[in-house]
């Protein structure tokens, strides 16, 4: 059913210190920062030549992302994403399946202007995983 590797996403304290980590220190090319306040995060894209890295940030007080950070006050690995053709059809499956969609269930538009879902890591090897219909 999942199809491509969109992007690994990484919480980070500090995004200016984090991008440049990835543009300086690793070569990658990187994006300008991009608030999302309906998602609680700014991000910044890492452009590879097979997938991306999201760097993430937390925007207010009541991002998911700050809570993360203060679990892992150095930051690390926040999610997978992997597309699906067809996310309503994916989301029908895994629940038939047994496996829990965060929040209400439906589909919100995430990053990249497409449909998202995230599953629930103790579902997936105690990983968040982000669907995204490609
Ligand atoms: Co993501």
């Amino acid at each position: 059913m999942i199809g491509r590797l969109n992007h690994v996403a990484i919480a980070v304290p500090d995004l200016e210190l984090a991008t440049a980590t990835y543009r300086d220190t690793l070569g990658a090319s990187v994006s300008e920062p991009l608030a999302l306040p309906g998602h609680g995060v700014t991000v910044v894209f890492v452009e590879l030549p097979n997938t991306r890295i999201e760097l993430l940030q937390p925007l207010g007080k009541d991002s998911p992302v700050a809570r993360f950070l203060e679990k892992n006050p150095a930051g690390g690995m926040h999610h997978l994403c992997y597309e699906v053709d067809d996310i309503r059809a994916a989301a029908a499956g895994l629940k038939a399946k047994g496996a829990r969609i965060l929040g209400d269930g439906e589909p919100r538009i995430g990053a990249h202007g497409r449909p998202v879902l995230f599953l629930h890591p103790k579902d997936f090897c105690g990983t968040l995983i982000e669907l995204e219909q490609a």
